[in-house]
């Protein structure tokens, strides 16, 4: 795919008299900007901090005062000035808007965050649809029917919370501006947000991930979504009990999403907050891991349906294989209990392609039974485990494709 955009004709025009899409002003104070060298691939993008008009940005290639870039619009071109100490050519930038996924990658970062491209596949599989208020509702009125509510665990870098918080923003009425951390400002927040008909609760253990989290979120187009999330510093269980109870333990999520580790043992308490047909996801750095996490729901018989196990890029890739998992009786427990043995297990085969599966429909169905009832009927002893397969050297050790699964809450 190749995608080309509009650039001014000349690099540093003195007035601008091109047209630039409507709502680009030009770069002001606070504003983050993404800077990309015009020649050379070698040198990487810049991502500014926010402008300040007594800041400049030091670069290998010399610096750029904040007051270069203030006034400047989108695609317009800046040089950097040599330092004093000389060396360095001059370099030409080109001014960007930043886009999220840039954000995400380019800002510091104390913990892994999600890919940008995982991150849109996860705000896919929950299918949002915020919509404004009803014609005729007035902004201060509180919504009549119930909020759509979703957590998030942890908040780690606050890279999901961002695509989230972006994908429900448009169920909000804007917030009031709060320029001062004064008592009125803080009301008019705290009343807004009594409004709001989408909430992002978005969970994290570390306190100073949290923080950082937060201020990853605020810096993003001047907290363009901020406001929609609330922070939570505390354990995802707890916190949901604590959220259950005030509430008189009514399920009050529409969905949950867990990227933590060892996320089955949350799998109890998260379900008991979703209400019915609300999604689950977990994202896991493998499918042993969503097999735990399968196995838990049908020990604790969870009220949760298994919709989906889909396999996410290796490296940022698009990924996107379906994975099939499925209960089964492990052929020695059965062998040990007798076939109407409760012995269970899970294991995960690549889906076949639609057409395949269609046109072997009957078989399907025929090995799904059996996957469940299996019975052994002959004595063979299983095979020796084969021996380990000799390796070609590697550099680097190959990163396990992460896998998500998709449950959908069921009555009990
Ligand atoms: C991989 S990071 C999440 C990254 C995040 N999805 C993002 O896109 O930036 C996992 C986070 O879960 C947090 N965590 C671990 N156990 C937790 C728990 N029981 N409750 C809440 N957060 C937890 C960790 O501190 C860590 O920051």
């Amino acid at each position: 795919m190749l995608a080309l955009r509009r650039a001014p004709r000349h690099a540093r025009p003195a007035h601008h008299q091109t047209r630039h899409i409507a709502d680009r002003a030009p770069f002001q104070p606070g504003d983050h900007v993404l800077l990309r060298p015009i020649n050379g691939r070698s040198t990487a993008p810049r991502l500014t901090p926010p402008l300040h008009p007594a800041h400049r940005l030091d670069t290998h290639k010399g610096t750029i005062p904040h007051t270069d870039i203030l006034g400047t619009r989108v695609r317009d071109v800046v040089r950097t000035t040599k330092t004093r100490a000389g060396g360095a050519n001059a370099i030409d930038y080109r001014v960007h808007d930043v886009k999220l996924e840039e954000y995400v990658r380019l800002t510091k970062r104390l913990v892994t965050p999600l890919y940008p491209q995982d991150a849109q596949l996860i705000v896919g599989l929950l299918d949002l649809h915020p919509e404004p208020p009803a014609w005729g509702q007035k902004q201060e009125d509180e919504p009549s029917e119930p909020k759509l509510e979703i957590l998030e665990a942890g908040t780690g870098h606050g890279a999901l919370t961002l695509f989230l918080s972006r994908a429900i923003h448009a169920a909000n009425t804007p917030a009031p501006p709060s320029h001062a951390e004064d008592e009125a400002s803080t009301a008019a927040t705290a009343a807004w947000k009594r409004t709001r008909r989408a909430i992002l609760h978005t969970i994290e253990l570390s306190p100073r991930y949290a923080a950082h989290a937060q201020h990853i979120v605020r810096g993003f187009r001047h907290a363009q979504y901020a406001h929609n999330v609330d922070f939570h510093v505390g354990d995802v269980s707890a916190w949901t009990r604590a959220a259950l109870s005030v509430r008189q333990n009514q399920p009050f999520l529409s969905h949950a999403f867990l990227d933590l580790a060892g996320a089955e043992a949350h799998l109890g308490t998260v379900a008991r907050a979703l209400r019915v047909d609300g999604t689950l996801v977990l994202f896991n750095p493998s499918i042993t891991q969503i097999l735990a996490a399968v196995e838990k729901v049908k020990v604790e018989a969870l009220p949760l349906e298994l919709e989906r196990v889909v396999e996410l890029g290796v490296n940022g890739g698009s990924g996107g294989r379906e994975w099939d998992v499925r209960a089964v009786k492990p052929r020695a427990a059965v062998k040990r209990a007798g076939t109407s043995a409760a012995a269970s297990g899970v294991e995960a085969v690549e889906s076949e392609s639609e057409s395949e599966s269609e046109s072997e429909s009957e078989t399907e169905s025929e090995s799904e039974t059996e996957s469940e009832n299996v019975a052994i009927d002959d004595d063979t002893p299983p095979p020796p485990p084969a021996p380990p397969r000799k390796q070609p050297p590697q550099l680097r050790a190959p990163r396990p494709p992460t896998t998500t699964g998709k449950w959908s809450a069921v009555p009990k």
